[in-house]
């Protein structure tokens, strides 16, 4: 009789984590927050103080997820405050605005003060990190591109996500991902999946189309002396179209810089005799 009846299903265990938010003060990290926890947004900025820390229950597949938020203060006055807080943390909410530039470059400044927090025994390898380019309502003002903040955040392993706390574009698709990410991270044993461990491209990949973007000119673009020659040009053109070709590059931002590849060459011979 017992062996014949239906197996009850168990319970599956509810499970807390603990999440934190970081980056510049004004990117709009409690926003985000309040715009999925309280479905609102306020356009008044109203600084936090040290930490703002709250408690939500999230339904991820058949878990119930209870979630510490701890959002940071950016300011760098409250550094003596949040920083015992980067310790035991499973997610990592990391925010910049797509109109202030300053914020985008922060970031790695970010990552930095977390790591020396978590000391030489601290390992960030195995915490899930999404990275918000938020305020994208802004268009007018905006000055670091999707490609290039996709790209900072995927050679990492971290996810990315366009949001705007005001009009709420974003906001639950990068939540639900968040914490669907972190449950598998925790049902792995607390280690990343090793699918979500690493980018789909090369450092060199990345490392190549930042500096296209940031050359001064079309010598500096192919990585050639100026007054290079024809040889010279045409050999390191061919080495960067094997690098970048879209059909074999997938890291963000390959097709612009293939295609400035191909114009700075051309551009180049046309005046090489
Ligand atoms: P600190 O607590 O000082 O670290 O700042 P924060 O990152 O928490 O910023 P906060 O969420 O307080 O937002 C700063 C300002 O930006 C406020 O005036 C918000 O109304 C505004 N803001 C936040 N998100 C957005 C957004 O997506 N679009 C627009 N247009 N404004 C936003
Ligand atoms: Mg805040």
């Amino acid at each position: 009789m017992e062996a014949n009846m239906p197996k009850r299903k168990e319970p599956s265990k509810s499970l807390r984590i603990k999440v934190i938010s970081m980056g510049n003060a004004e990117v709009g990290k409690s926003c985000i927050i309040k715009r999925y926890c309280e479905k609102r947004f306020v356009s008044k900025y109203l600084a936090t103080i040290g930490i703002d820390y709250g408690v939500t229950k999230v339904q991820v597949r058949d878990r119930e997820i209870k979630v510490n938020i701890f959002d940071m203060a950016g300011h760098p006055f409250f550094y003596e405050v949040r920083n015992e807080f980067y310790k035991d943390t499973q997610g990592v909410i990391l925010v910049y605005d797509v109109g202030q530039k300053d914020s985008f470059d922060a970031l790695d400044a970010w990552l930095a003060e977390m790591k020396q927090e978590l000391g030489p025994h601290g390992n960030m390898e195995n915490i899930i990190f999404v990275v918000c380019a938020n305020k994208i309502d802004c268009t007018k003002h905006r000055c670091v591109d999707e490609s290039e903040g996709r790209l900072w955040a995927e050679s990492k392993g971290f996810l990315y996500f366009e949001t705007s706390a005001q009009t709420g574009e974003g906001i639950n698709e990068m939540f639900q991902t968040f914490y669907v990410s972190i449950v598998d991270l925790c049902e792995n044993g607390g280690k990343r999946p090793i699918a979500n461990s690493s980018a789909s491209f090369t450092k060199e990949q990345a490392d190549t189309i930042r500096r296209i973007r940031n050359s001064k000119d079309s010598w500096d673009m192919l990585g050639v002396k100026p007054g290079a020659s024809r040889d010279e040009v045409n050999k390191a053109y061919r080495k960067l179209a094997v690098l970048l070709h879209p059909d074999k590059c997938v890291a963000p931002g390959s097709e612009d810089a293939f295609k400035a590849v191909v114009n700075a060459r051309t551009a180049l011979l046309k005046n090489i005799k």
